[in-house]
């Protein structure tokens, strides 16, 4: 696909200037090589500021604008959008196997979990739309209040969801009555440009506009202008950090970030062996390792560490590696074309402390394929101990008291989620408290996750600001506005 359409003040717009390739990993001689897949507009300053200039215009231009239209004819545009993007989900679900390689399931969870979520959204706006038709009245003085858009938004998502958390991000700001500038992450970008016409023909003009390049060309003039209101990221805070401190009043900027995490699994000794294996195993290994809320550092309690050593490695030997189109598979080669050598780094960097792979496949490699390592001893002088390895890598700590994960817990730069897993309530109680106190999540007897989409995803520390989620999101991109009268 040579994607050449972009999305500015309505219209679809052939572009005619420089071009970068885009390539996959997967390949069907199963080489798992680079192969070419097309390539994108590679844009810059000039077509940045336009987009802004299309935002800034549908948000402001007054009666008839984007944010003062009717409820209901926001809502007929974001159903006329979903209606026409059902359309093309055989189109979306091949790229994302073949530019992210992620499974045929999961690619096609990640489609059908996306039109969920906007039929979710559309719901939850109508009953917050509900719930503003009411006065109240304190003091002598009626008050109508209702939640109001924010303004400009400034949307990029990341590559292991591109499509999914790209929209967890555009759609409740949209549907809230903001306007947006949108760029596609770098892997997992041709995707959208299946989309685009559904887009362009289901909102009015400038108010999402969709341009392709590299992050720093095209999102940090929008930056700098320092006519955004918000600014949308799914990814990492040194990418957050240095966009953030671009625009000139930064500590006016609405933030929605859905950032790293380093999330624990703590396995107390009576827990559920063969169920704590199974969710650690999809915890740490669902695409490959590559999500936010994968598990990365296995704590697991002395008494039980050695048999729980023996089977989980088994279990990821015995995974099936494949392209994402084959029937049952879990590993798949990866996006990034250097995260197999950062993998290996982590590896090499545990051995020379003193961890061993306690699975026979461990860090094989294929191309940019890489088999998981499952490393054990892991120790705090490791990288694999604090980074977020963010792929096919686990290290496994042992403990005897409770206060060593939580300890480290409570020094981390991350405060995500966690998964617990034992049976004795009294055990179990007070330590979820404390828990709840060091993350926002805490996964009893089961694998971290972000869904199911109605529950609050957030995080504390450098995991991120504000929260996701259908109900939460549209708070996050709005403001409560009201009028005041001392007059019913
Ligand atoms: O990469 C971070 C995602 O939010 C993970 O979402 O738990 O649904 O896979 P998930």
């Amino acid at each position: 696909i040579h994607a050449r359409s972009y999305l500015v003040h309505g219209e679809l717009l052939e572009w005619d200037g420089p071009c970068s390739e885009v390539y996959s990993t997967i390949s069907s001689t199963e080489t798992y090589a680079p192969t070419l897949l097309g390539s994108i507009p590679t844009m810059g300053e000039a077509e940045a500021l336009d987009a802004l200039d299309a935002a800034c215009k549908a948000y402001n231009k007054g009666k008839g604008a984007w944010p003062t239209m009717k409820v209901q004819d926001r809502i007929a545009c974001m159903e006329r959008f979903v209606a026409l993007m059902i359309e093309k989900r055989d189109e979306v679900v091949k790229l994302l196997m073949w530019e992210i390689g992620k499974s045929l399931l999961d690619s096609e969870k990640e489609f059908d979990r996306t039109v969920d979520y906007i039929y979710d959204t559309i719901e939850d706006y109508k009953q917050l739309d509900r719930d503003a038709a009411k006065f109240e009245k304190h003091d002598g003085v009626y008050a109508h209040i209702r939640r109001g858009p924010l303004g400009v938004v400034l949307c990029l998502g990341p590559y292991n969801y591109p499509l999914n958390e790209t929209f967890a991000l555009l759609i409740p700001a949209i549907i809230m009555g903001n306007t947006a500038i949108f760029k596609p992450a770098k892997h997992g970008v041709l995707l959208m440009t299946p989309l685009l016409e559904a887009f362009q023909k289901s909102f009015p003009k400038g108010v999402i506009n969709i341009l392709f390049g590299r992050g720093r060309a095209v999102a940090a003039p929008i930056m700098a202008s320092g006519r955004i209101d918000a600014l949308a990221l799914i990814g990492n805070s040194k990418s957050a950090n240095a966009l953030q401190a671009q625009h000139p009043k930064s500590n006016r900027l609405r933030l929605v970030l859905g950032l790293e995490a380093k999330n624990p699994a703590i396995v107390l000794p009576d827990a559920d062996l063969d169920l704590t294996i199974d969710e650690c195993l999809a915890g740490t290994l669902s695409f490959n390792g590559q999500r936010c809320t994968a598990l990365k550092v296995l704590y697991v309690h002395t008494d039980i560490v050695e048999e729980f050593n023996q089977k989980f490695a088994a279990k990821v030997d015995a995974l099936k590696f494949g392209n994402p189109w084959d029937a049952g598979v879990k590993l798949t080669p990866l996006p990034e074309p250097g995260k197999p050598d950062y993998i290996q780094e982590l590896i090499d960097d545990a051995h020379a402390k003193g961890a061993k792979n306690l699975n026979a496949k461990g860090g094989e490699r294929t191309e940019n394929f890489i088999w998981p390592a499952v490393l054990f001893p892991a120790t705090k002088a490791m990288r694999v101990y604090e980074e977020e390895q963010f792929g096919p890598v686990i290290p496994i700590v042992p403990f005897t008291e409770i206060d060593e994960p939580l300890d480290d817990m409570a020094a981390s730069n991350y405060g995500q989620q966690v998964s617990l897993f034992g049976k004795d309530v009294y055990t179990l109680a007070p330590l979820i408290d404390t828990l709840a106190n060091l993350v926002c999540r805490v996964n009893l007897n089961s694998s971290c996750q972000r869904g199911p989409d109605v529950y609050p995803f957030t995080g504390r520390k450098d995991s991120a600001q504000s929260t996701l989620s259908v109900h939460d999101a549209l708070r996050s991109f709005s403001i409560r506005t009201f009028v005041a009268s001392k007059d019913n």
